[in-house]
């Protein structure tokens, strides 16, 4: 059972210290249970792999209403009693018309995720792999012919705003468009800018945009990837509403932008500071995948998830009341020293890297995950491949011995602001 804290813990979710840096926090929880009641909010905190896994996986016990919301947001009911699944259906369904696939349960969030199933076919992927080939290499060249750039912002954000453009059949002519809306919204996961992902000028846009596009299908269809988006059934056979699948199109850039953005800047820090693990990933690409899972792993985007109790349950051996809200730290259970050797390590190579969870697990499991690792991957065999060195720019973040380089204060996102890299051509 947890023990309480010796010193007064630090708020997870405002603390700027721990929002800055998480892993030192993750350890001192840990250090009271895999499974621990927070001392200043009314949730668990689950650390330890084998019971993130188990919450992931439980879709009986535990609902995902506030995978987005997130576990510090209030519940919009009261909790009353041992069994609350009939509240959270009847919430759930009374705000479908807004809400995302990720906050959903059951068999509406089975129709909904299979809206995405005409874009993450193979053949989809592969088309969208030679657009992100030869928009990478573009990047490079024109990164080194400046000598040097600022990855997250100037490279990274618009390459993985206009794979997903790719992927969803947008033109080149309304491309620059995403690109605008998106960099002028805040990043997920600040309270100071806490803000419902729905309501977000970004999200507005896009979900005006994919209803005219699909609309304009619908009546007219067309041999495209978004006349697919538009006649997609569910697996009961019915049409959705258009709104569903411009709901699922939008919601491509909210999940998979800052995060593959951010893990871009993250492994680039890595293979700067350590030189020979770049010299090695220039010198055979085909470990980059390895290098990548690893770098998830270690310094995944996306730090957690949330579920919320609809039953009574237990997570291991702690019992878990209907109501209570749970902190799944997915990038703490990848550090558990109970399920990874040396766990703040780097290893290539290690054994069984996939079990990691950075994309989550169960039912939600990050359906953008084959993108994910594919984007990331030929972003970096480009970089290296133009480049005989890749550094860390002192002009902008100062000498190796006092770096300054920040990270995003998100509680769910883990990422550094900018990073600023000197190109050296090949
Ligand atoms: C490194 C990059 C990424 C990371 C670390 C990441 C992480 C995650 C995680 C942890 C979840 C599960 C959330 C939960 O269980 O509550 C998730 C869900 C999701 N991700 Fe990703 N993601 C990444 C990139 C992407 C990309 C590129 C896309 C799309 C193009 C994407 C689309 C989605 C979608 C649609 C879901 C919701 C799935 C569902 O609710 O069924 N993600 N992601």
């Amino acid at each position: 059972m947890a023990t309480a804290p010796d010193t007064a813990e630090r708020d997870y979710f405002t603390d700027k210290s721990v929002l800055l840096d998480p892993y030192d926090f993750f350890e001192e929880i840990r250090a009271r249970g895999p499974v621990v009641e927070l001392t200043n909010r009314d949730m668990l905190f689950v650390t330890g792999f084998r019971e993130a896994v188990e919450v992931l996986l439980n879709k009986a016990d535990f609902s995902s209403m506030i995978a987005g919301p997130g576990p510090a947001a209030p519940l919009p009911f009261e909790v009353h009693g041992d069994d609350i699944s009939e509240m959270v259906a009847a919430y759930t369904a009374s705000i479908r018309e807004r809400e995302l696939m990720v906050n959903q349960d059951g068999d509406m969030h089975l129709a909904a995720r299979s809206l995405l199933n005409p874009l993450l076919v193979p053949s989809r992927l592969k088309a969208n792999e030679a657009f992100m080939e030869s928009f990478a290499d573009e990047m490079a060249r024109e990164m080194v012919a400046k000598g040097g750039c600022e990855v997250v912002n100037e490279v990274a954000v618009p390459y993985v705003t206009l794979v997903i453009a790719d992927l969803l059949g947008v033109p080149a002519e309304d491309r620059q468009q995403f690109r605008d809306v998106i960099d002028a919204g805040p990043p997920p996961g600040n309270m100071d800018a806490a803000e419902d992902m729905t309501q977000s000028a970004a999200l507005t846009f896009m979900i005006g945009y994919f209803m005219r596009y699909l609309g304009e299908r619908r009546a007219n269809p067309q041999s495209d990837i978004m006349t697919e988006l538009a006649l997609a059934r569910y697996p009961d056979g019915t049409l959705p509403d258009l709104v569903e699948p411009a709901k699922a199109a939008m919601f491509l850039f909210a999940a998979g932008q800052d995060t593959s953005a951010k893990l871009i800047g993250n492994s680039m820090r890595y293979i700067c500071e350590n030189r020979d693990m770049q010299d090695r990933l220039r010198a055979d690409p085909s470990l980059i995948p390895a290098f990548l899972e690893e770098m998830l792993r270690l310094e995944g985007s996306t730090k957690m998830t949330a579920r919320l109790a609809v039953r009574n349950t237990r997570i291991g051996d702690v019992e878990v009341p209907a109501g209570k809200r749970v902190f799944i730290g997915l990038a703490a259970a990848n550090r558990d020293p109970r399920r990874w050797d040396d766990p703040n390590a780097f290893e290539l190579n290690r054994p069984r890297i996939k079990e990691h969870v950075a994309f989550g697990r169960g039912a939600h499991t990050c359906a953008g995950a084959p993108l994910a690792r594919v984007e990331v991957r030929v972003l970096f065999e480009r970089l290296l491949r133009h480049t005989s060195e890749i550094a860390i720019s002192e002009k902008h973040h100062g000498p190796p011995e006092n770096r300054d380089l920040r990270y995003e204060a998100s509680y769910i996102i883990r990422g550094l602001e900018k990073l600023h890299i000197d190109l050296k051509p090949r």
